[in-house]
C-alpha cells in the first residue's frame, strides 16, 4: 500500500463564502486510480469542495495539490481536471456535436479524430445519433449523459462529478455506475464523485467521505463505514439502523443483525407490529415499549409470525454511542 501514489491532496483547505457558510479544515489524500465519493445531506458543502478542486472557486485557506504541485493559482482549463456540474451546463446555442467538440478543438485535435471520439463517447452514454440536436430538445437525464460524455472526451487525469446521475432513472443509473467503474479502471483515472445517495456511494466508491455541516464526519471504505460508523450521525446516515436509549448511552444495531425469537426470549421483548415481505427477506417491525425495532428475517421465520405475537430480540452486532453526542 505504501507505494500508492497520491493524486490529489487537500491540505487544511477552506472555502468560506462571505456570509460564513462553506467548508474549512478539509484534509484528504486521494490516491491515483481511486474513486472517492463525498456523501452528505443537501447544503453540507459537497459542491463547494468539488468546485474548489476544479478551480471554479478560489479557496480562502490552505492548499490543493495534484501530483504534488499546488494548483490553486491555476484557472480551471489549466488544471488536469474535468468537471460535470450538478446542472450539466451544456451550451444552449450549440448542437450536441458542437458541445462535445468544443474542448477538443481548443486542444487542436484533428477533425477526423474528433468525429471518431465523439461517436465513441455518445455510444458509451447510449446517446448515439444525437449529434445534431440542441440541449433543449433533450430530457434532463439525456443532457446529463451528454455532459458526462463531454468530460470524458477531455481524458482528464482527475474527473470531478457532481451528482452526475441524479436525473437518470434507476436502470440507466445502474448502467452508468457500471460504465463509470469500467472507464475508471480502463483509463486509470482518479474520480471524485459527489452524491447524496448512500447506495450509489456504497456501490461505486473505493472510499467514502461522509460529510456533516461543512466538516468530514468519517472517511473510510464502504465496509468500514457500514460496519464501524464512528458516530450516531454516520450510523443513521448509512444503511438502516435501530437506535434505543439506555441510560446515557444509545445502542445502535442494524435490522439484519437482529434475531427474532418466537415466543418471547431475548435481550428485549415486544410484540410484532407489522410484517412486510420484501422479496427474499422480510421486514418485521416489533414494538418494544416506546421503541419500534426493525428486523430483517427469512421467510421461514416470518411464516410462523403474526401481528401481535410476542417475540424476543437478540442482536449479535451493535454499536454504543453517547446519548447526547
Ligand atoms: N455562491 C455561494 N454563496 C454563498 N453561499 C453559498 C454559495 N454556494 C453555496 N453556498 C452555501 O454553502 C453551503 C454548502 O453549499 P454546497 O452547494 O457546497 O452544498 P452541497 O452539499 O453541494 O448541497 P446539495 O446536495 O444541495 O447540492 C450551503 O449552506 C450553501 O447555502
Ligand atoms: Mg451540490
Amino acid at each position: 500500500m505504501s507505494e500508492r501514489k497520491i493524486k490529489l491532496q487537500l491540505k487544511d483547505m477552506a472555502k468560506k463564502y462571505p456570509n460564513g457558510d462553506g467548508v474549512e479544515h478539509i484534509n484528504l489524500d486521494i490516491y491515483e486510480g481511486e474513486i472517492v465519493s463525498f456523501l452528505g445531506p443537501s447544503g453540507c458543502g459537497k459542491t463547494t469542495i468539488l468546485r474548489a478542486i476544479g478551480g471554479f472557486h478560489d479557496v480562502t485557506g490552505g492548499d490543493i495539490t495534484i501530483d504534488g504541485q499546488s494548483i490553486i493559482a491555476l484557472p480551471p482549463e489549466k488544471r488536469p481536471t474535468a468537471m460535470v456540474f450538478q446542472s450539466y451546463n451544456l451550451w444552449p446555442h450549440m448542437t450536441i456535436y458542437e458541445n462535445l467538440a468544443f474542448g477538443l478543438k481548443l486542444r487542436k485535435i484533428p477533425q477526423k479524430q474528433i468525429d471518431a471520439d465523439i461517436k465513441d463517447a455518445l455510444k458509451l452514454v447510449s446517446m448515439s445519433g444525437s449529434e445534431k440536436k440542441y440541449p433543449s430538445q433533450l430530457s434532463g437525464g439525456q443532457q446529463q449523459r451528454i455532459a458526462i460524455a463531454r468530460s470524458l472526451l477531455l481524458k482528464p487525469s482527475l474527473l470531478l462529478l457532481d451528482e452526475p446521475f441524479s436525473a437518470l432513472d434507476a436502470k440507466i443509473r445502474q448502467q452508468m455506475r457500471e460504465e463509470l467503474k469500467k472507464i475508471q479502471s480502463d483509463l486509470g483515472i482518479t474520480v471524485v464523485f459527489v452524491t447524496h445517495d448512500q447506495e450509489e456511494a456504497m456501490t461505486l466508491s473505493h472510499r467514502i467521505v461522509v460529510m456533516n455541516k461543512g466538516k468530514f464526519a468519517q472517511v473510510g471504505t464502504p465496509t468500514e463505514i457500514y460496519d464501524h460508523p464512528n458516530s450516531k450521525y454516520v450510523a443513521s446516515f448509512i444503511g438502516e439502523m435501530n437506535f434505543i436509549d439506555q441510560g446515557d448511552k444509545t445502542i445502535a444495531f442494524r435490522p439484519e443483525d437482529v434475531n427474532v425469537n418466537i415466543g418471547g426470549d431475548g435481550m428485549i421483548t415486544g410484540k410484532v407490529r407489522t410484517i412486510m415481505i420484501l422479496g427474499h427477506y422480510v421486514s418485521v417491525n416489533v414494538q418494544c415499549g416506546d421503541d419500534v425495532i426493525k428486523c430483517f428475517v427469512n421467510r421461514d421465520i416470518s411464516d410462523k409470525l403474526e401481528v401481535g405475537d410476542p417475540v424476543g430480540l437478540t442482536f449479535t452486532k451493535y454499536h454504543t454511542f453517547d446519548k447526547n453526542e
